[in-house]
C-alpha cells in the first residue's frame, strides 16, 4: 500500500492529515507519531521539517513541499535526493495578487503622505497619478509574480517586470538577467518582490539598489516585499525610510520571524507591517493539488512542478 507521511510544523498537522485521509482512502496516511516502517514511506509532505524529518526515509518517491517556496527545505542538512514538488495554486496565487494590488493601489493613492497630513491635521491637496502615470516593477514573473503583473495591467498600471530568462506577458515590459537590473529599476516606482530565495537574491533589497528606483512619485519610491525576508537588508529598509530614499515600505516577510517586537520596522508611519500571511496554502486546495499528484504518479504520470535544486527554485 502506497504510504504517505506528514511532517508539518507550525501548522495543523492533523487537520491536514484528516483531509488527507478523506480523498486518498487507498493510501496510508501516517504522522510521525504513529506506527510505521520509515523505510516504506512513499511520498512525504512537509512544512518546516525537523532536522530528523527525513531519516529512514530510503523509498522515497518525492518530497511534496505545502510552501511554494522551497528555500528553508532546501537548507536542511539531511535532505533526500528524491524529486522535491511545490506548492502551485490558483488560490494561493488569487491571494497574493490581492495583496499586492492592495498595497500597490493604496502607494499609488499616497497614503502615507494623507495619513501624516490627518494626523497633523493639514489640509493638503495634492494630487495622485493616475494608475496609468504609475510604473509598477515586479521581480520575478513565475506563478505569482506573472498572476500579479495581469491583475495590476487590469487596473490600468503600467508594468515592468524582471525575470532570470526573457518573458513573453502581454503589456509587460520585460527586463532580463543582471544586465537588466539597473534599466528595470530605473523604471519602477513600486517595486514588488516575488523571487524565490536562492544564494542570487539573497539580500538583493538593499541601499544601493533603492536608490536606482525611479523617483516619480510623491514622497519616493516604494517596495512591496512577499517572498521572503531573506531578500530584504533591514537595516538599509529602515535607514532609506528615514532619509526618503524610499518613500514607503510594505512587508509580509522578515529577516527573523516573528518579526522581533524590538524591530525598528513596527513603529515607522511609512512602514506597513504584515506577518506572512499574503499567501497562505489552503487546505482544501493543498489536499486536492497533491492528491491528484500522488494519484497520478502512482498511475505512471511525471511529477509536476519540481524544483530544480541546482537552481535553487
Ligand atoms: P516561481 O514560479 O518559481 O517564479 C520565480 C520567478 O523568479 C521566475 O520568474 C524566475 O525567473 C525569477 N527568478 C529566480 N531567480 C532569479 C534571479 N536570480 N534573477 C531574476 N529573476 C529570478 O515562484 P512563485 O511561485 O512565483 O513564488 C515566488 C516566491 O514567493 C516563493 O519562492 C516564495 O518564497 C514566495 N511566497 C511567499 C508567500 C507569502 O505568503 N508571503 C506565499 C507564497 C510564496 P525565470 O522565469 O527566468 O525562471
Ligand atoms: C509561503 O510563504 C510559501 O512559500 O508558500
Amino acid at each position: 500500500m502506497t504510504t504517505l507521511l506528514l511532517h508539518l510544523s507550525d501548522v495543523d498537522e492533523a487537520g491536514w492529515t484528516e483531509r488527507y485521509r478523506e480523498a486518498l482512502p487507498e493510501v496510508r496516511v501516517v504522522r510521525r507519531d504513529d506506527d510505521y516502517d520509515p523505510a516504506r514511506v512513499d511520498y512525504v509532505f512537509v512544512w518546516k521539517p525537523t532536522p530528523e524529518a527525513f531519516d529512514g526515509l530510503s523509498g522515497l518517491k518525492a518530497v511534496l513541499s505545502l510552501g511554494a517556496g522551497v528555500d528553508a527545505l532546501l537548507k536542511h542538512p539531511r535532505l533526500p535526493q528524491a524529486p522535491i514538488v511545490r506548492f502551485v495554486d490558483a488560490d494561493l496565487t488569487e491571494k497574493m495578487s490581492d495583496y499586492v494590488v492592495a498595497q500597490v493601489t493604496m502607494h499609488q493613492r499616497l497614503f502615507t503622505r494623507f495619513c501624516r497630513d490627518q494626523r497633523a491635521r493639514r489640509w493638503t491637496q495634492i494630487y495622485p497619478p493616475a494608475a496609468s502615470n504609475t510604473k509598477v516593477g515586479i521581480m520575478g514573473l513565475g506563478a505569482l509574480g506573472a498572476d500579479a503583473a495581469r491583475r495590476l495591467l487590469g487596473l490600468g498600471f503600467g508594468v515592468v517586470g524582471w525575470s532570470r530568462t526573457a518573458k513573453a506577458i502581454e503589456g509587460v515590459t520585460n527586463f532580463a538577467g543582471e544586465a537588466e537590473f539597473d534599466a528595470f529599476l530605473a523604471a519602477t516606482d513600486i517595486l514588488v518582490c516575488l523571487l524565490p530565495l536562492t544564494p542570487d537574491t539573497t539580500g538583493i533589497l538593499n541601499y544601493e539598489m533603492f536608490g536606482k528606483l525611479r523617483r516619480k512619485l510623491d514622497g519616493g519610491p516604494v517596495i512591496v516585499n512577499a517572498a521572503r525576508g531573506g531578500h530584504q537588508r533591514e537595516a538599509d529598509i529602515i535607514k532609506a525610510l528615514d532619509d526618503g530614499t524610499l518613500g514607503a515600505a510594505s512587508l509580509d516577510v522578515f529577516e527573523v520571524e516573528p518579526l522581533p517586537a524590538a524591530s525598528p520596522l513596527w513603529g515607522l508611519d511609512n512602514c506597513y507591517v504584515t506577518p506572512h500571511i499574503a499567501a497562505i496554502s489552503n487546505i482544501e486546495t493543498g489536499v486536492r493539488y497533491f492528491s491528484a499528484i500522488i494519484r497520478a504518479h502512482e498511475a505512471g504520470k511525471p511529477l509536476p512542478n519540481v524544483i530544480d535544486r541546482a537552481r535553487g527554485y
